[in-house]
């Protein structure tokens, strides 16, 4: 019984956790240019995490991305630099998206 409570309050956090990205990525404006599963103008961010799955630089790279833009890795669209997401949100962010 007490197993089963701490499950549930496991399962809810962890999907606590997912929205939370989400509602960020809607908040920073990723979600205009991308989507989780389908390329829009940018990646679909399940193909960004399965290009860096294993890369140890990974989150520091995706952070920067968001900080710095990004052309000709994904074809001819290049991302423009997302100067107004915060640096722990960029992290947050990477995190999120590496777990997808
Ligand atoms: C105006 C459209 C646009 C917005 C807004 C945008 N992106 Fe992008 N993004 C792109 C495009 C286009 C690419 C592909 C760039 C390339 O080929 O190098 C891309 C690429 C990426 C990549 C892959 C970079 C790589 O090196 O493989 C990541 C990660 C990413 N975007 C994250 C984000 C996040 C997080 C946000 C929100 C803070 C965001 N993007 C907002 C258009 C956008």
């Amino acid at each position: 019984m007490k197993t089963a409570l701490i499950i549930a309050a496991a399962l809810l956090a962890f999907a606590g956790t997912a929205s939370a990205s989400q509602s960020l990525a809607q908040k920073s404006g990723c979600l205009g240019c991308h989507q989780v599963d389908k390329k829009v103008v940018g990646p679909a961010f399940k193909d960004v995490a399965k290009k860096y799955k294993g890369n140890a630089k990974a989150e520091e790279h995706i952070a920067g991305v968001v900080h710095n833009g990004s052309k000709g890795v994904w074809g001819a669209m290049p991302m423009p630099a997302q100067s107004q997401v915060k640096s722990d949100d960029a992290k947050a962010l990477a995190k999120w998206i590496m777990s997808l």
